[in-house]
């Protein structure tokens, strides 16, 4: 089922750079009527507020912080959307027994999915009382497929798309539609640690965006993830097989 987004008020964490940023602006573009634009440090979000005045609304939020949780979902209390795309990288291509894995790990579970699981909570009833809504996860390629050079990275985003599902059917029945996103690398400053070839994160954005307005549960939104999302699906050992071998560390 489509998500029509002509009229509606959207959330986005993380809005200040990256992916985040952009999808401010696709929303905007597909007629969003207002924007939270989320961030840890507001003061950060000032080129968004230049380029879309009154429809940006700056909101602190750290997604690791309980409080600025709680009063992000009292203030934002007219969202339809929730975006949940503040992530990090805490540690890439060590050697197996790195013990940086571990407290980058740490750090990833802590902000990508225990982050985007309590923001998500708390914006739940919101939702709900708006007539239902929607929620837009930003996992990964790597949700699917493990990658060792970003060895826990990719078991973070594993546990979002686990969390992805469990919203969709917890939430089902307060009628709000839940999409995860599946981005192969894009050309943020998350990206600078990959050498592959990256997609742009307007032409990313422009994607999550139009798979939102189209209704696709699973959106791939650039050239490598609608390889390997695909692939996964049809060959999942294969995929496996064949991603094992990326080394691709710049
Ligand atoms: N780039 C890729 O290749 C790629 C591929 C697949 C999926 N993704 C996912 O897409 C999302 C956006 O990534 P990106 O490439 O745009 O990364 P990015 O350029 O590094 O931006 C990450 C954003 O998340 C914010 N953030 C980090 N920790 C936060 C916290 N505790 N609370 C609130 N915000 C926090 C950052 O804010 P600060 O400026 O305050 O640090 C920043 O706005 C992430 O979930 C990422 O895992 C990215």
């Amino acid at each position: 089922m489509g998500y029509a987004l002509s009229g509606k008020t959207a959330l986005v964490t993380g809005a200040n750079r990256g992916i985040g940023e952009a999808i401010v602006d696709a929303l905007v573009a597909a007629g969003v009527r207002k924007v939270y634009a989320a961030a840890r440090n507001v003061s950060a979000l000032g080129p968004l507020v230049a380029r879309h005045g009154s429809r940006l609304t700056p909101l602190q939020l750290d997604v690791t912080n309980a409080a600025q949780i709680a009063a992000a979902a009292a203030t934002a209390a007219d969202v339809d959307l929730l975006v949940n795309n503040a992530g990090i990288v805490g540690f890439f291509g060590g050697e197996f027994t790195d013990p940086k894995w571990i407290e980058g790990g740490r750090q990833e579970m802590e902000v990508n999915f225990l982050g985007t699981f309590a923001v998500t909570q708390a914006f739940a009833p919101v939702l709900a009382k708006n007539g239902g809504g929607a929620i837009a996860n930003l996992n990964s390629v790597a949700s699917f497929v493990s990658f060792p050079i970003l060895a826990a990275y990719s078991a973070s985003k594993a546990a979002t798309h686990s969390l992805t599902q469990v919203t969709r059917a917890m939430l089902r029945g307060q009628n709000t539609q839940v999409f995860g996103v599946y981005p192969g690398p894009i050309d943020t400053k998350m990206g600078e640690v990959l050498t592959l070839e990256k997609a742009s994160p307007a032409d990313a954005a422009r994607a999550i965006v139009a798979g939102i307005i189209a209704g696709d549960e699973e959106i791939f939104p650039d050239k490598m993830s609608q390889g390997t999302g695909p692939a996964f699906f049809a060959d999942p050992k294969g995929l496996e097989r064949q991603v094992a071998g990326v080394q691709a560390v710049a």
